[in-house]
């Protein structure tokens, strides 16, 4: 069942997505080329805790870390660590989600670190872009199929692969609810959208061929061909005329 949050269950969202983005800003200003993905979780667990909140995934199916920090071929759920320091060039994927009174924000950006080649920057430019068209289609009405579709057509359009394994999800009291929100789709089908639904959407964009396959340490997604990827994530609620970013300031 999709629900539908209250006026009041919304606020606390909201108040959840605001934490969440000033943790994840906060990593893209610190991350630099030098810097450990450990010194940036350290940066997003403080100003978590300091607002009263905590990390959604930190425990979460037992993941070790308050962000997941994931560097070029890297797409998503890279474990924080001393040794991985960030080098010109590269670029990161920071995902990271707070849990405020209940309620559940979850974001995540990719930062080009010092100077990005150009391609590295059209991807990322290119999946902000699709989560942005996905946004678009987050009005009553719509179906879910019409949010996937817009990040399939995207990314597809500017030559990049959209990602199947990994979906972005309803989100509420928990960080995972229904539905699904596959980065790939049809116009016209699935669930109709209705106001107070909230979804994580979360394109993954890759420059070349869309599998990936998981790192020996159980965690850790890459891309199967060692392509650069990005991904950019907001929790969003329908809205009867317009969508609503939760995870804004
Ligand atoms: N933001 C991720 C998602 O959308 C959650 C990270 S997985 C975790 O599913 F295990 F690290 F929590
Ligand atoms: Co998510």
């Amino acid at each position: 069942m999709i629900t539908r949050k209250s006026r009041h269950e919304l606020k606390l969202m909201a108040e959840a997505g605001r934490i969440s983005i000033l943790a994840l800003q906060a990593t893209g200003a610190a991350a630099c080329p030098g810097v450990s993905t450990l010194e940036l979780d350290h940066i997003a667990e403080d100003i978590i805790r300091e607002h009263g909140a905590v990390s959604a995934f930190k425990g979460y199916l037992g993941y070790p870390a308050t962000i997941c920090a994931s560097i070029n071929d890297e797409l998503v759920h890279g474990i924080p660590s001393a040794e991985r320091v960030l080098s010109d060039g590269d670029i990161l994927t920071v995902d990271v989600g707070a849990i405020y009174q209940g309620y559940v924000g979850d974001n995540a950006d990719t930062f080009a670190i010092g100077t990005i080649d150009d391609e590295s920057q059209r991807l990322i430019d290119t999946t902000r872009a699709a989560l942005y068209a996905a946004i678009d289609r987050c009005v009553e009405g719509n179906r879910l199929g019409d949010v996937s579709a817009a990040i399939q057509a995207t990314a597809e359009e500017a030559g990049y692969g959209a990602v199947r394994e990994y979906c972005g999800h309803g989100i509420g009291a928990k960080m995972h609810e229904e539905p699904s929100v596959p980065n790939v789709g049809k116009p016209g089908t699935g669930p109709r959208l209705r106001a107070g639904m909230t979804l994580a959407i979360e394109p993954m964009l890759t420059a070349g061929d869309f599998r990936v396959q998981v790192r020996d340490d159980g965690w850790t997604v890459v891309t199967q061909d060692g392509s650069r990827c990005a991904q950019i994530e907001h929790t969003v609620a329908i809205g009867k005329d317009a969508p609503l970013i939760l995870t804004v300031i």
